[in-house]
């Protein structure tokens, strides 16, 4: 029997450097808000697929109001969200049936592709895989800097001295990340660490072996407002190329 897909989405942040005056998770991207676009991304991958959406506590209302009056009718699970992410993705475990296949994506990452989601949990069903983490490759040059200050007091950026970094051997991880539920909750029953940055740094203290596959470039996070034009101009071409 194959295993249930469950999707937690992480949307329980303020988004303060987006500056907006809603979480930008809320924000209205192509005339529907971010969290639509990144939940309908993944029924429309597996349309048998149980979301667990974790939210502000003070958004729980507007949430279940918005879906209600926009015919917005994915069953979802709402749950409270936590002081940090980490405590967010906890909160939702205590909501994912045993044997499931998990994944746990950011609700700021509305472009995330059909095929990237069905794909990544067909690789779970192998059986052979306990944890799958989409990466990409870094572009830039990477320099590493010390914050020091200048004759004149201001702060400055300043070469480390013999440090280099290997670019060929840094990737950015994004989400969707696939987990067995079980290894999901035996990783987060250990206690919080700040390292803790997403659930593959939460899985590998835990011994748990981690798989990589290619993420996609379109997959960003929304975090500034320049991060939203970009995703705008994205959707509208996506929209009128579906037309
Ligand atoms: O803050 P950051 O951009 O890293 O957040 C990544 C995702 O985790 C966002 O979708 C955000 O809403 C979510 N998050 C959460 N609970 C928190 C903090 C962030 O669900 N306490």
């Amino acid at each position: 029997m194959k295993a249930k897909k469950i999707l937690v989405v992480t949307a329980a942040g303020s988004g303060v450097r987006m500056g907006a005056a809603v979480p930008k998770q809320f924000l209205e991207l192509g005339g529907k808000p971010v969290l639509r676009r990144t939940i309908e991304a993944f029924v429309r991958a597996c349309p048998d697929i149980k979301v667990i959406t974790v939210l502000p506590k003070d958004h729980i209302p507007f949430w279940k109001d918005y879906c209600r009056h926009n015919e917005f009718y994915c069953p979802q699970t709402i749950v409270t969200g936590g002081i940090t992410r980490f405590h967010s993705v906890r909160n939702a475990l205590a909501h994912v049936p045993e044997d499931s296949v998990v994944a746990i994506h950011d609700g700021v990452r509305p472009l995330v592709s059909e095929s990237l989601v069905r794909g990544m949990f067909e690789k779970m069903e192998s059986g052979r895989i306990r944890a799958l983490i989409p990466v990409v490759p870094m572009v830039d040059t990477l320099k590493v800097l010390d914050r020091v200050r200048d004759d004149l007091g201001n702060e400055i950026l300043a070469e480390s001295v013999g440090e280099r970094v290997d670019r060929s051997r840094i990737f950015g991880a994004q989400t969707p990340q696939l987990f067995r539920a079980e290894d999901l909750r035996a990783a987060y029953s250990q206690a919080f660490d700040v390292a803790f940055t997403d659930d593959a740094s939460v899985a590998m203290a835990k011994g748990i072996p981690l798989s990589f596959c290619e993420g996609e470039r379109y997959n960003f996070k929304l975090t500034t407002p320049e991060d939203l034009a970009l995703a705008e101009m994205i959707v509208s071409c996506q929209d009128r190329a579906v037309r």
